[in-house]
C-alpha cells in the first residue's frame, strides 16, 4: 500500500505529468530530459549543436555553430529543425549517389556548412548528436512523410532574383549584425568571405538560403521581406567569394578504433 502510493507520488511529481501530448510538448525541454547517462549525452548533443566551436575546435573552420543555422538549437521550423527527421534515415542521398545513415549526414554538415571535417562516427560527439536528434525526433513514426510546415521548401519569386536591389537590401536590413563585408562579428555569423560556409553547402543554393532568410531573417524581424526580397538579397550574398570545399579533409572511418567488450 505505501510502496503503491509512494510509486504514484513519484509518477505525479516526475515523469507522468511531463508526457501527455508528445505532440504539443516542447520539442526540447532541458528539465524534461531523461535521468542518468542518455540523459547527459543528450544534453551533451544540444550543447554541440549551440557551442560547437568551443567543444569541437579541431573539426570546425568557419566562424560557425551549427545553431546559426539549426536556430534554436535545430528546433524552429523553417529554421534548419532536427524535429521529427530521426526516423527519416537511412535515405537516398542524391550527391553520394548512395542511402545514407543520419552520422553521414551530420558529417556532410561538418564538411560543408561548417567548412571542416567530421568526428569519428563512434566518438562520443557523433553519438551525442545522434542522442540529441533522436530525443527531438521522439513521438514521430519512422518513414513518417517531412512535414513541409517544418522543412525548408523551395518557392519561387515573382522576378529573377537581381543582386543589385539585394545589395541594397543587405545595407538597410542585414549589415548591421552580419557586417558591410560579410564577415560577421563575434555576436554575429560571416555570410561569405574566408570565414563562412564552403561552396558544397546546403545554405549555398539560392532557393535554400531564400527560404531560410524569408523565414528566419532579419533576426530582429524574422517574416518582414517579401519573397522577391529573400530571393534578391540572398542573390547578392551568395554573389560574393567563399572557401571551396576541400576533398581531401574527407577522414577515413573509423577514425578512431572501436573497442569491443
Ligand atoms: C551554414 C548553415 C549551416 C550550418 C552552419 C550547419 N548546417 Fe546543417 N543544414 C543546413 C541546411 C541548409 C540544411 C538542409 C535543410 C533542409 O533541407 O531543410 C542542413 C541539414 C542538416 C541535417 C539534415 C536535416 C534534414 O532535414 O534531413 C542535419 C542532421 C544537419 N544539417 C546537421 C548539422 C550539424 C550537426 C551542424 C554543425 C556541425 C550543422 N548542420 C551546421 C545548413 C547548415
Ligand atoms: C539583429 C541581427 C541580425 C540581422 C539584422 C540579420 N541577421 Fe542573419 N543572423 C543573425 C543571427 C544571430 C544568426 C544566427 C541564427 C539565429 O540565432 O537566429 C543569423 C543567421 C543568418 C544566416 C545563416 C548563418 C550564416 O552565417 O550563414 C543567414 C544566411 C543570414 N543570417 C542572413 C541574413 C540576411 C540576408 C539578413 C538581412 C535580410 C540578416 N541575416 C539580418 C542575426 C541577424
Amino acid at each position: 500500500m505505501t510502496k503503491l502510493a509512494l510509486l504514484f507520488a513519484v509518477c505525479v511529481l516526475a515523469a507522468c505529468a511531463g508526457q501527455s501530448a508528445p505532440a504539443q510538448a516542447p520539442a526540447y525541454d532541458e528539465k524534461a530530459v531523461p535521468a542518468g547517462a542518455q540523459g547527459d549525452l543528450i544534453r551533451y548533443g544540444r550543447e554541440l549543436i549551440v557551442n560547437t566551436r568551443a567543444h569541437m575546435r579541431g573539426y570546425v573552420v568557419a566562424n560557425l555553430d551549427c545553431a546559426a543555422c539549426h536556430v534554436a538549437g535545430g528546433t524552429k521550423p523553417k529554421g534548419g529543425s532536427f524535429v521529427g527527421i530521426y526516423g527519416q534515415f537511412p535515405q537516398w542521398n542524391a550527391r553520394a549517389h548512395r542511402v545514407i545513415a543520419l552520422q553521414d549526414r551530420l558529417a556532410e554538415c561538418f564538411l560543408y556548412s561548417m567548412n571542416g571535417k567530421p568526428p569519428a562516427y563512434n566518438s562520443r560527439e557523433m553519438i551525442a548528436l545522434v542522442a540529441y536528434i533522436a530525443y527531438l525526433s521522439r513521438g514521430t513514426p519512422v518513414g513518417a512523410t517531412p512535414d513541409p510546415s517544418v522543412k525548408l521548401t523551395e518557392f519561387a519569386p515573382p522576378r529573377r532574383a537581381s543582386v543589385q536591389r539585394g545589395s541594397a537590401i543587405y545595407a538597410q536590413q542585414c549589415s548591421a549584425c552580419h557586417d558591410a563585408g560579410g564577415a560577421g562579428s563575434a555576436a554575429f555569423p560571416p555570410l561569405w568571405g574566408p570565414t563562412s560556409f564552403n561552396g558544397g553547402a546546403g545554405m549555398h543554393r539560392l532557393w535554400r538560403m531564400a527560404a531560410f532568410v524569408r523565414y528566419n531573417m532579419p533576426q530582429n524581424a524574422p517574416g518582414s521581406l517579401t519573397p522577391q526580397e529573400a530571393y534578391d538579397v540572398s542573390a547578392f550574398v551568395l554573389s560574393h567569394a567563399r572557401p571551396k570545399f576541400q576533398g581531401t579533409r574527407l577522414v577515413g572511418f573509423p577514425e578512431r578504433p572501436a573497442k569491443y567488450f
